[in-house]
């Protein structure tokens, strides 16, 4: 059985989501831990599916290094066998990066490598395109650059807000998520070094 953390930084919806999916008996993969790096709504679902969770507050630590290493001792606590980013909103510092890439996932609202960083769905709005996506990575050092394992695109429609985008949007991700963790747990989708 794959285990899996997650972590957020808001309402966790994609969360949700994949905790529905892994409640399933014969889905093969767990979810263990749930992290944040803030009092994100999103803890609540961890708390309802009896998952246990933890907060390193951002603001409370002088640098990204210094968060970075103590999400690093409570992952290390959990000992996951893949580390999902699901809407967590800050960077990883590298030294937790090379320590879980490969096994260190993204989900994206955009079409990557089209409108990356941290408001996908607002940028491809603004730029005026007829359609956008959804897409899961693999972690690297950079911004939304690493190693793409699903991506479907999504239509931009007459109308659209961010909001009313990025919710048609999410049910793609959690689609493309649930089926990205089924296919590593299984084997069917090897995860590699990047270069
Ligand atoms: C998701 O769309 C996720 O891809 C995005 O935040 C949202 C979280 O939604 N992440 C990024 O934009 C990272 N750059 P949720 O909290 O409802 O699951």
């Amino acid at each position: 059985m794959l285990t899996v953390a997650v972590l957020i930084s808001g309402t966790g919806s994609n969360l949700r989501a994949l905790l529905e999916a892994a409640r399933h008996p014969d889905f093969p993969a767990r979810v263990v831990v749930v992290g944040a790096d803030r009092e994100a709504d999103g803890l609540a679902h961890a708390e309802e599916f009896g998952i246990p969770s933890f907060t390193v507050p951002w603001h409370e630590h002088d640098s990204r290094e210094a968060w970075g290493e103590e999400l690093g001792r409570q992952l290390a606590f959990w000992n996951p066998d893949l580390v999902v980013l699901s809407g967590l909103m800050r960077l990883l510092p590298p030294a937790l990066v090379a320590e879980y890439s490969p096994r260190l996932l993204n989900t994206h609202p955009a079409f990557l490598p089209e409108f990356p960083g941290a408001h996908g769905v607002r940028d491809a709005l603004a730029a005026g395109v007829s359609e956008t996506g959804a897409s899961v990575i693999v972690v690297d050092d950079g911004v939304d650059t690493g190693p793409i394992l699903a991506q479907e695109r999504v239509p931009i429609l007459a109308g659209d807000t961010e909001h009313s985008l990025h919710e048609r949007i999410k049910p793609v991700e959690r689609r493309l998520l649930i089926d990205v963790v089924r296919a590593i747990a299984t084997g069917e989708l090897a995860l590699t070094p990047t270069p």
